[in-house]
């Protein structure tokens, strides 16, 4: 384990640290309920960990000179995508809110987009990717999961440029291009098309220093009144519910057994 986690558990409350009523049903429903279990997408993602035929792979958080390598699938399975405790947070974030429109950037082979898509049946999920070849591939996982998935082959760039000025998120997951300048690009791009009840997911927000000093900012942003900090997946939330924002690092209380409630 990292610096970083050390850091993030030394400092993670649980539940019963936090003190606004929303972000307590949101700790609750999120990170106390028991797991989920999707046998379908998890014998899914075992298949393509498995896999070894090859493709051409083109790295888009690589700038101008966007990188093309030779990789197989089951490395991208075993390399990028959501681990199944993250999956899970997302299925939960996705079942609690029931979020009508979800916009997830970054698809890679469309596991996360697929727990998303379990969390809330009725929600309308834009994914977008811009590597075409893994694109392909995360369109054929839709299908055999028979997930009706919008799934768009596009930088994240462009697709900011072409979307219409009245679309609204509900639950946008930013999952791609992890850098400081690019996070802080695609948020300011994207918050015209929040609403004060949209929850932005941001991934990896410890993955490097850049990363980190993004979710700082961000956390502070005018717009944020409470945010949680679950190592893995940073969520923002834009809800003026308490006068005073919140924000909390949590960790799911049998991590910390020991941070109990003591007083109400
Ligand atoms: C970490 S993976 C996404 C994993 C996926 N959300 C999951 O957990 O199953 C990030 C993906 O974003 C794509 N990506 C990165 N930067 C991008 C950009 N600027 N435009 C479009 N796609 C990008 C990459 O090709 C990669 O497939």
């Amino acid at each position: 384990m990292n610096k970083a986690f050390f850091k993030y558990y030394r400092s993670a409350d649980t539940i019963y640290q936090v003190h606004s009523p929303f972000l307590y049903k949101f700790a609750e429903a999120v990170m106390e309920k028991p797991v989920k279990r999707f046998p379908d997408i998890e014998t899914l993602r075992n298949k393509l960990k498995a896999d070894s035929s090859t493709i051409h792979r083109t790295d888009f958080g690589a700038g101008s000179k966007q990188l093309r390598t030779i990789t197989t699938i089951a490395n991208i399975a075993k390399s990028s995508i959501s681990h199944p405790l993250v999956c899970q947070w997302l299925y939960r974030i996705s079942s609690f809110f029931q979020p009508k429109e979800i916009l997830e950037f970054g698809t890679s082979l469309g596991i996360s987009s697929a727990y998303l898509a379990k969390g809330s049946p009725g929600s309308k999920i834009t994914t977008v990717e811009g590597d075409s070849e893994v694109f392909k591939i995360a369109n054929k996982n839709f299908s055999q999961l028979n997930l009706e998935i919008d799934s768009i082959n596009n930088t994240f760039h462009s697709f900011l440029e072409d979307i219409s000025p009245d679309q609204d998120f509900d639950l946008v997951f930013l999952d791609g291009h992890h850098n400081y300048k690019a996070t802080k690009t695609y948020f300011q791009k994207l918050k015209p098309h929040f609403k004060p009840t949209t929850i932005a997911i941001l991934d990896d927000i410890h993955w490097s220093t850049e990363m980190e000093k993004a979710w700082e900012e961000l956390k502070n942003d005018p717009l944020v009144r409470s945010s949680v900090d679950l190592f893995q997946l940073g969520i923002l939330f834009f809800k003026p519910e308490n006068s005073k924002p919140e924000h909390r690092i949590l960790i799911p209380q049998k991590y910390k057994p020991w941070k109990i409630r003591l007083k109400d």
